[in-house]
């Protein structure tokens, strides 16, 4: 009988991806996935190390974790732990001290190694660590079947890592250095994805539009050719991608949002602070003018386009005056969704040791203010919807019989009443209704079921 895996995801998207590519190598090691930590014979945690609570929350789990397994032996029965990601990555054998109880730690560039860590943890009574580089890519090595069929919003990896050096961030030393994968790879796998049922792409990278992969073509492919081959393939409806750095925001990309009509008008732009000062000690390598600047560009070639971003407040040295800059900055730009985070000092990064750390009450303060204004402009961009007609990809059932979730081209998640319809169908929908996180909507049978022109007005955001 197969042995059951569970594997418990944190963070990012590429976490969620990750999760994907470890299943996929187990499985044909006879393993099967299962949804419950409960029964399974190994548990993995996929952890994220971006900030100290993400980090702290691993070590959380990992304690319910050795009573699980204490339990389970109780009853004659075992339960390996295996712990992948960036804690894994930048903790190592620090982890293994803290919690000396787990099995297996890997790092995210040595999935492909799984099945042989666990034979080596089998053979031995230490655990098997494998946080190394590797040379060989392990996009090359993971096999290429799916162990599950992907949603019809998939996603897929085309770059790693990052050389950028945010004083804040640890992925550079998590993820390691930029590096992007053949553009034939990451087009056959959109082929194979649409081939079991994806309709929806998003291109993931830690930096993804600084992706400099080789083409077919034998030259350097950049973002925006990728997304233009992509949107060749036939029956892939949307394509999106995530994290974008403004400095590697060009032109060509620029273009692509106004020209492509299968790249959908949203787009996450970390933009971290409005001061320059902050912006500057934050080693970001652009101003708040120069961000506006790489905005109105956006706007110009894709006028609905909807923006997204991640905010720090209280980095070191931020003054009340650095802080009312970001509110100025907000306030101009209007964001239709935003994410936005008290600094955390990492270990290991140059911000951790800088003077004027910001006392917690502060941090506090300015994190609630910043927010009060974000969740303003995502309540008045949700609400600029409702009566309008969009296209909706419908990505799942809902809860009620005949209810389908599907998202708008900006990303908003739609509840519709569709007896007729099923996942992966676009339709035309009048959107009746704003909640704060989601719109309701109904059919419209003479609603545009293509994506909507790039030229079209722009969408209201506050
Ligand atoms: N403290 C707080 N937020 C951070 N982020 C990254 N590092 C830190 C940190 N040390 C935020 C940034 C980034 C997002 C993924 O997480 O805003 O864009
Ligand atoms: Fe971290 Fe900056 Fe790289 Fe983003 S660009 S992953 S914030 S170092």
């Amino acid at each position: 009988m197969a042995k059951k895996l569970f594997i418990k995801t944190y963070g990012c998207q590429m976490n969620v991806y990750d999760s994907g590519r470890m299943a996929d190598a187990l499985v044909p090691h006879g393993y099967a996935v299962t949804d419950r930590a409960d029964d399974a014979d190994l548990v993995i945690l996929n952890t994220c190390h971006i900030r100290e609570k993400a980090a702290e929350k691993v070590y959380s789990e990992l304690g319910r974790l050795q009573q699980l397994r204490r339990r389970r032996q109780e009853a004659g029965d075992d339960l390996l732990i295996g712990v992948a990601g960036c804690v894994a990555q930048a903790e190592g054998a620090v982890l293994l001290e803290r919690a000396p109880y787990v099995d297996i730690v890997v790092g995210p560039q040595s999935y492909h190694r799984l099945p042989e860590l666990l034979h080596r943890r089998a053979r031995s009574r230490n655990a098997a660590l494998d946080i190394d580089f590797p040379l060989e890519s392990k996009f090359d090595r993971l096999p290429e079947e799916m162990a599950a069929a992907p949603g019809v919003a998939a996603f897929l990896t085309v770059q790693e890592g990052c050389d950028k050096f945010c004083t804040f961030c640890v992925v550079p030393y998590t993820r390691g250095v930029e590096a992007s994968r053949p553009a034939i790879a990451i087009l056959a796998e959109a082929r194979r994805l649409v081939a079991a049922g994806a309709r929806e792409i998003t291109l993931l990278g830690q930096n993804v539009n600084a992706y400099r992969g080789a083409g077919p073509d034998g030259r350097n492919w950049d973002l925006a050719r990728l997304i233009r081959a992509l949107a060749e393939i036939d029956g892939l409806q949307r394509i999106r991608y995530t994290t974008s750095h403004p400095r590697d925001l060009g032109p060509e990309l620029i273009a692509a949002h106004g020209e492509v009509a299968k790249l959908m008008p949203f787009l996450h732009l970390p933009v971290q602070s409005g001061s320059d000062r902050i912006l500057s000690a934050m080693n970001r390598r652009h101003s708040a003018d120069e961000y506006r600047r790489t905005i109105e560009r956006l706007r110009r070639a894709r006028p609905d386009i909807a923006l997204s971003s991640d905010f720090i407040v209280g980095f070191p040295g931020e003054s009340d005056g650095d802080f009312r800059a970001t509110l100025a900055l907000v306030e101009e730009i209007g964001f239709a969704q935003a994410f936005s985070f008290k600094y955390s000092p990492r270990p290991g990064t140059p911000a951790a040791s800088m003077r004027g750390q910001v006392n917690d009450r502060i941090k506090t303060e300015r994190l609630a203010e910043l927010q009060a204004l974000l969740a303003q402009q995502s309540d008045a961009f949700q609400q600029a919807t409702v009566g309008r007609t969009l296209p909706v990809l419908l990505e799942r059932p809902g809860r009620y019989p005949g209810q389908l979730v599907g998202r708008t081209p900006h990303l908003q998640a739609v509840h519709v009443a569709a007896p007729d319809a099923g996942p992966g169908d676009l339709i035309g929908v009048l959107i009746t209704a704003s909640h704060a996180h989601s719109l309701a909507a109904e059919p419209i049978a003479s609603a545009p079921v293509v994506a909507p022109d790039p030229q079209q007005g722009r969408a209201a955001c506050a």
